[in-house]
This record gives C-alpha cells, structure tokens and sequence, in this order.
C-alpha cells in the first residue's frame, strides 16, 4: 500500500480498530451465530528480507506497540475465538513472551516456526494435538490461518470466513487485481498475459474445518513444504475441498515493505483521532473557548464531548484517548496530574497512547509573563513521567483577548495546534508550551 493510500485502503469505520462494538453495526455480538470452538494461527516465523530492516517486520514498532500486538489484539477482542497461536522463529521465541506479557495479551499460545510459511502453518496446526510436550490446546472446528503482519481483519469479515469454512470445509479472501499478471520467457521477454478481470489476488485470512487443513498439511510433499504458497491449493489437492471464495474488504493488505509501516501507523493515528473529550472549566471565557475549539474540531470530522470536570468522573476517562483540558487557574496542572494518575491506575494507555493537550488561558499578557517560567519545568517533569506511561502531555498558552477579530483568530490557531497533536502523537513535543 503506498503512503498516500486513498481512504477506501483503511477499515470503513476505523474506530472498529479500538473499540469492540463499533464494528458490528447492529450492535449485536457474534458470540450466538459461532455456537463451535474457533482458533487462529497467526505465522510469524519470517524474517522479513523485502522489508530490508534486521528487525523481523512482525516486531517492528510504531507508537511504542510492535506490528504482532496489533494483529494479536485484532482477534483477542473477538470473544467467539477462543486461542491465538502464533508461530516465531526459534530466536524470536523470548521476545515475544515479553509481547505477551508487556501488552497483556491472554489467549496467546506461542510455537516454533520452520524455514518456510507452510512449515511454520503446520507446526501451529500441530499445536491442536498432542505432543510430548504435554496436553494439547482445545482442537478447533475451524481454524482461521492469518498473516501476523495484516493488522486490520475486521469482526464481520472473519465471520463470513469462519461460517464459509464451517459449511464448506474451506474458505479465502480475494481482492481484484490491482495490476496485469504477464509470464516472461527465460530470454526476459513477454510470453503471454492473464485477463486481468478473470483472475484474483488470494489474500489472507483463510478458513478451514480443522481436520481438514490438518490431513492436507500431513499428506503434502516436501516440494509443497518448500515451495508452495497457497494453504487453499493444499485443501484442494490432498483433501478434496474446494475452497469458497469471498471478496474482502481493502485493509486486508499486507505489511510487506517499509512505506507499509508507516501506512500503518497512519491507519491507527486517524482512528485514534476520531474523537475527544474537551473539559472546559466553569468559567464563562474557558466555557466559550471550549465550544469554539470544539465547533472548529467537529468541522475536521473529530467527534468532541464536552464535560465541565474530570475530578470524580472517571468514566469519561475511558471514553476516548485524546483529552483536551482548558483552565485558566494556577491550579489547573493540579487537576492534569490527578488525571494523569487515573489513566495509569486504569491501564488506558497500554495499547494506545493517551494525549493530553492542556490549554492554559490567561487573562492577561501580565499573568501569562509572570506564570510562564514557573509553570515551563513542573510541565516538563510532569509530561516526563506521564511519557513513561505512555500518556503524551502537551501544553498550549493561550492570553485572552477583548477584541472579537483577534479572540476568533487565537481560537482558530488554538484548534489547529491541539487538532495537529492529537493527529500526530509526536513523543518529541511532550512537555513543550506551546503558544496559540
Ligand atoms: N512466515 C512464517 N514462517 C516463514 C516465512 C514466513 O511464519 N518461514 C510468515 C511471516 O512471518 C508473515 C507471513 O508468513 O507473517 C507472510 O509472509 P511474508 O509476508 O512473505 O513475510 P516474510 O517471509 O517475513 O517476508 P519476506 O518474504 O519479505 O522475507
Ligand atoms: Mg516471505
């Protein structure tokens, strides 16, 4: 996926990213339609030579979370899957126990990889039966195979996947091609080229009943193992099933060069972005300038719920993980380390960075001199340590004015400064003041 990807490359509604609900539209879980035991095995095992870094691209970061924590996540929130397999090289292995353990993740069991995709598919699938090494996990009825570097599967989709391999034995994703397909000769010239509308890309994730991915797996040959690619080819020449096929929605792509990446990265930035929480103060000017700032923020599609405190509301604090805290008291970084506190009390930041953007209002240029250099290091000490928690402070002076045309352009710089925050996460301007 290129860098300046068009918006139908990201999930039609991003906020299903973040929030397990948003992405079944009827507001009803799948938990009822899946009444059989489904797992997933997520190979992991590569080392990611087009990606050209010496991090394996499953453990490539972006906003302090590796690749394979997202894609891990993605399924985890799905209640009707009960394991996630993923498959590591062997010096991977201690790495990621410490993803585990650092993001918390549950349904998680880990298992070598071998030299090729489909070795590293088998010894997952061999995770389901029993070994030497003691008992198995629960053997599934379907298993799904999914790319550990495709982070964004959505809900509805794997349903369609699962229930197709339930009733068909196997199922796949397909997109339309997004180029022709020619065969060379050996000289380099063109031999011939494929009708482009007649063929389909197979994407990932795929779908099958258990037993039958298992015995395809069991009979195929050594040239299969080293050189094949396609799990729905094995379901079809060593166990008869021909593989349903389902047009899947674009975000399927697949993590594969660098520029992906930061694709990603920008996938879950703007969903992160979607909405925030403004606290305005009970003053008349903080109360005025908070629904300015959010009339200017919903005009650039973010969603912002105004509340007068967050003392004692710690609802509002999982609500979203952008905070907008307007004060124009002396005390108010008081009330931005007590929220602080509460974020790291309630995890809120573990999978995603939390952004708080404290406009500070002063009534006069005279207050804003004789406070500035007081406040400048207690915020920087105070962003310093919400940082370790993964909570990015920023600071935004704003000195009021009486004359209408300049009070409107101040409001105006002061939503494009906080709105540009909240979009970019950048860990370098935490603890800055900025002035709007
Ligand atoms: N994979 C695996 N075991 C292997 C090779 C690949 O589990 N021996 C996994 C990769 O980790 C990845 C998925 O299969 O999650 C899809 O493969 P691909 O995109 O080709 O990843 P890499 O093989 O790592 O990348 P490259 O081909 O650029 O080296
Ligand atoms: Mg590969």
């Amino acid at each position: 996926m290129d860098l300046d990807s068009k918006a139908s490359d990201r999930p039609l509604d991003p906020r299903c990213l973040l929030t397990p609900e948003a992405g079944n539209s009827e507001g009803k879980t799948f938990q009822d339609t899946v009444g059989f035991p489904v797992a997933v095995v997520l190979p992991a095992a590569g080392c990611g030579e087009r990606m050209g870094l010496s991090t394996p691209k499953q453990f490539c970061t972006f906003l302090n979370r590796p690749l394979i924590s997202y894609t891990i996540e993605t399924f985890e929130r799905i209640s009707w899957i009960r394991t996630i397999v993923v498959v590591v090289a062997k010096e991977s292995y201690d790495q990621m126990l410490q993803v585990i353990h650092s993001f918390h993740h549950t349904k998680v069991k880990v298992v070598e990889g071998g030299t090729t995709r489909h070795r590293s598919i088998f010894n997952g699938l061999q995770a389901f039966h029993e070994s030497t090494e003691g008992p198995s996990l629960i053997r599934p009825k379907v298993v799904i195979i999914h790319d550990a570097v495709r982070p964004f599967v959505e809900e509805d989709f794997l349903l369609k996947i699962t229930l197709a391999a339930k009733e068909q034995g196997a199922s796949g994703a397909i997109r339309p091609l997004v180029s022709t397909v020619i065969a060379t000769t050996s000289e380099g010239y063109l031999d011939h080229s494929l009708e482009r509308a007649k063929y389909r890309a197979s994407e990932m994730p795929q779908g099958f009943l258990y037993d039958i991915i298992y015995q395809a797996y069991q009979r195929c040959s050594e040239f299969d193992f080293e050189f094949g690619t396609e799990c729905l080819h094995l379901a079809l020449q060593y166990s008869g099933t021909n593989a349903k096929l389902i047009e899947g929605p674009p975000t399927l792509w697949k993590v594969t060069y660098k520029r992906d990446l930061a694709a990603a990265e920008s996938v879950i930035k703007e969903a992160l972005s979607l909405s925030a929480c403004l606290i305005s103060g009970t003053i008349a000017e903080t109360v005025a300038l908070a629904s300015h700032l959010q009339k200017n923020l919903a005009a650039n599609s973010m969603t912002v719920d105004v509340y007068q405190s967050a003392t004692g509301n710690n609802e509002l604090l999982s609500k979203t993980r952008n905070f907008i805290q307007i004060s124009a008291s002396e005390e108010s970084l008081l009330e931005i380390s007590e929220m602080v506190k509460v974020l790291e009390e309630k995890n809120h930041a573990l999978l995603y960075p939390v952004v708080i953007v404290w406009v500070h209002l002063y009534m006069s240029e005279e207050s804003s001199r004789r406070q500035k250099a007081d406040e400048l290091s207690s915020f920087m000490d105070l962003a310093t340590k919400a940082k370790q928690g993964n909570v990015l402070l920023y600071g935004i002076h704003v000195v009021h004015s009486k004359v209408p045309e300049l009070w409107e352009k101040c409001a105006e710089r002061l939503s494009q400064i906080t709105e540009s925050l909240i979009r970019d996460r950048n860990p370098a301007f935490t603890g800055q003041l900025l002035q709007a």
